[in-house]
């Protein structure tokens, strides 16, 4: 075994989905990531499995966390190069599909590339860069293990699902849908980093019910099952050497 580990690093968007996931594992206290930056980032684990948990931070123009695209590839450029981890993990909540079985709570781990669908360039090979298609590594051994989802995951920077995101959803076969997870599998995917994500059911898009309004309402529930899931995957990823 290597002196000093190469860390794990574990990107979340929010704060209020990264403190139950802290105190989960155990992390110290946040601490600025850059100077010019709002991210955070907390340290942990052990010497042969050091963790480091990165959030995009706090907007303070607009008195909201800083989720999105925009921040997450930011916050994994600066924290991947600090760190050069092993393993980058986005980790956080994210939209269901009734169509596809999902529930509330669900947590999933990725299968397949990460896309974008709210790029559309129908250009040439613009058409396949807006789409990104990021790799991620295969968990579904861990997945079947710990008895949680695989689903194909889908990112855009709207909280809602226009009809024209509805139709690329489909069409990449997507099963659950974020705000950050191909920024993040972008910036992975530049360095040569192995890349999964994790997310917790806070909604179902396909619901009658308005998203925001689930998302409010199941935040709390969806990040307790997060938070409680996140540990075992570690150590299903520690024992596998992903
Ligand atoms: N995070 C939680 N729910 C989401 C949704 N419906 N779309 C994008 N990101 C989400």
């Amino acid at each position: 075994m290597p002196l000093m580990s190469k860390p794990t690093l574990l990107q979340i968007a929010m704060e209020a989905e990264a403190a139950p996931v802290a105190k989960a594992l155990a992390l110290g206290s946040p601490q600025p990531l850059h100077q010019h930056l709002p991210a955070t980032i907390r340290t942990g684990g052990s010497p042969s499995a050091p963790l480091a948990l990165v959030t995009q931070g706090h907007d303070s123009r607009f008195n909201v966390d800083a989720i999105g695209t925009q921040p997450a590839a930011l916050t994994a450029w600066v924290a991947a190069t600090r760190l050069s981890p092993r393993l980058i993990i986005n980790a956080g909540t994210a939209g269901g599909f009734e169509k596809h079985g999902a529930a509330i709570g669900d947590v999933y781990l990725s299968e397949g590339p990460v896309v974008y669908h709210h790029r559309r360039i129908p250009l040439g090979n613009f058409e396949p860069y807006g789409v990104g298609s990021y790799p991620t590594v295969d968990v579904s051994a861990i997945a079947r293990r710990l008895g949680l989802k695989l689903g194909k995951l889908t990112t855009g920077d709207s909280l809602d699902m226009s009809e024209q995101d509805a139709r690329q959803i489909a069409a990449s076969g997507s099963s659950i849908k974020d705000m950050e997870g191909a920024a993040v599998a972008w910036v992975a995917s530049l360095m040569q980093i192995p890349f999964i994500a994790v997310k917790s059911i806070t909604d179902l898009v396909d619901a009658p019910h308005p998203t925001a309004d689930q998302f409010v309402t199941n935040l709390d529930r969806a990040v307790a099952r997060l938070a409680a899931a996140l540990p075992a995957v570690f150590n299903e990823l520690d024992r596998s050497s992903v």
